[in-house]
Parts: C-alpha cells; structure tokens; sequence
C-alpha cells in the first residue's frame, strides 16, 4: 500500500486540517496518511519511507502559509527527485498559491493539486458569519480522497 505524508498548517479554522483528517479517513485500506502540523514547529519524521509528500494549508494573503513556505525552502536539495501534492482551502478554492509554491522546488515532481474552498471570517466577512460557512464538507472530503487515490494509483 502507498504511503504519504502530508506536512500542514491550519490555524484560521482548522478548515485544512479538517479537509485532510476527512479524506484520511476515507483512504484507509488504499493509501496511508500521515499528517504532521508544522505549525508548532513540531518535528517532521524522516521522509525517506513515503511515496509521495503532501504540503497542505490555507490561502493568507495570496499565499500558502509561512511555515509551509519556509519548509520548502529550507529544504529544497531534500526535495529534490521526491513526488510532492498541494493541497489548499481558501476563500476562492483555487490552486494560484500552490503553483507558486510548488515553483519553488524545480527539481521536485508534482503528481497534483487539490483545492476547495474554506470557511473565511477574515475582515468585514466576520460580520456576516464569513463565507463558505460548512467548508470543507463531505463531499470535498471525498473529492481530496479520490484525489489522492488516483494520483497515488499512476
Ligand atoms: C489572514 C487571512 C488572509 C486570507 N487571505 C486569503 C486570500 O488571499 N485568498 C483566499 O482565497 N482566501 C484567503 N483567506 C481565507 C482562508 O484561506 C480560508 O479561510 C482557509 O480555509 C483557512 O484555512 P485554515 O482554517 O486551515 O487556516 C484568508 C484568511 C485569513 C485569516
């Protein structure tokens, strides 16, 4: 069975983490998942024994967060010849911050990118209870499982 890991950080509403501990959940028996908040600046594990290596969080600003960023920088030679996934939630569910990230790592093969939207109480959106407000759901969960069983498949 193919196993990944998927480095995150999710703070605003935990909305990525949500979307990760969902589709683990539902790739049980086909794809191993690991996930690993760098957001404490905990420990990563040793890389060497996965497949592939997820990098997941919200969109701030136009862009993936700070410590998934300084990650990948930090680590570019290491990432060099290894399989890499974005995953992203944000207000716009696109994949804009992921391609500027996924550049960062040249030398790196992308199997692929999933985005959806997340709930956003950032600013004046607070005052109406935000938007996306029961994002991620259900069925972005199962989409991001399939995502990942089919690239994890090729
Ligand atoms: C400070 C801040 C800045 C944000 N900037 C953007 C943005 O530039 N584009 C966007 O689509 N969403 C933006 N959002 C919405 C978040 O990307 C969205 O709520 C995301 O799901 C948060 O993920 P998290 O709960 O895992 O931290 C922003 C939210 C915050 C709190």
């Amino acid at each position: 069975m193919k196993k990944i890991i998927v480095l995150y950080d999710s703070w605003h509403h935990n909305n990525t983490e949500k979307l990760l501990q969902g589709c683990s959940k539902k790739c049980q028996g086909k794809v191993t998942i690991d996930l690993c908040s760098l957001h404490d600046d905990n420990a990563v594990p040793d890389l060497s024994s996965y497949d592939a290596i997820g990098f997941a969080s919200g969109v701030y600003a136009g862009r993936m967060s700070d410590k998934i960023l300084t990650y990948i920088k930090d680590n570019q030679t290491a990432l060099t010849g290894r399989s890499v996934l974005f995953f992203s939630t944000s207000s716009s569910g696109n994949t804009k911050a992921m391609k500027n990230a996924a550049d960062m790592i040249p030398g790196s093969t992308v199997k692929g990118m999933f985005a959806c939207r997340g709930w956003n109480t950032f600013g004046p959106f607070k005052l109406f209870g935000g938007t996306n407000k029961n994002c991620p759901n259900e069925a972005d969960m199962q989409k991001a499982a399939d995502f990942i069983m089919e690239t994890m498949a090729e």
